[in-house]
């Protein structure tokens, strides 16, 4: 598994210490307010893990499953596999994503959730492509890990063909691995 990666962008220890931080500013901006974190499977699952431990303080979880993503390309239709559990009327929601690219799966996550009455919803990823957004879609997270190039990854549950997810850090793969 490791061999296949050509170079590794964020390591496990860069990744702890920003998500203590992120912890941290969360912790103090939902003071009091119970937020429900929902997590956007299944790329978010080892985030989720360390994020929600770095919050502290009441928070409730829910999770989302959509798909819309095939190989290294975004196919930009999106739909619900299994939809959040919890009543979100009212609620502030915190959604937890790996990775913003073209910004189509979460502008529809977004929508999704502020269509079921939630009273804020905002937008924590552990990593940013800002040069991957799609034409026409201004999207932007209220907290980001970290920016990175538009290139693909893998990694801290960031799959390529549902493989290297349980790698512990961020890494680039080899461009024979998926030319193959
Ligand atoms: P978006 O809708 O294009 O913003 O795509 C977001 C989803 O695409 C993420 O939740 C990932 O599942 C997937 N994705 C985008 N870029 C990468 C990447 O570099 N590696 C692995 N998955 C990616
Ligand atoms: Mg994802």
């Amino acid at each position: 598994m490791h061999q296949d990666i050509e170079r590794i962008l964020l390591t496990e220890a860069q990744i702890k210490d920003r998500i203590n931080q992120l912890g941290k500013e969360l912790t103090a901006d939902y003071a009091g307010k119970e937020p429900v974190f929902v997590g956007v499977l299944k790329g978010v699952v080892v985030f989720y893990a360390d994020m929600v431990r770095a919050f502290d303080d009441h928070c409730q979880m829910d999770f989302m499953w959509i798909s819309s993503y095939h190989g290294t390309q975004s196919s930009g239709s999106i739909c619900v596999k299994q939809d959040v559990k919890s009543d979100l009327r009212g609620r502030h929601v915190v959604i937890l994503e790996d990775i913003l690219d073209t910004g189509r799966s979460l502008q529809f996550v977004v929508q999704h959730l502020k269509d079921k009455g939630a009273a804020s919803v905002r937008i924590c990823t552990l990593l940013d492509k800002p040069e991957g957004r799609a034409p026409g879609i201004d999207l932007r997270a209220d907290y980001v890990g970290f920016s990175i190039p538009n290139e693909f990854v893998v990694g801290y549950g960031l799959d390529y063909n549902e493989k290297y997810r349980n790698l512990p850090y961020v890494g680039i793969l080899k461009p024979c691995v998926y030319e193959k």
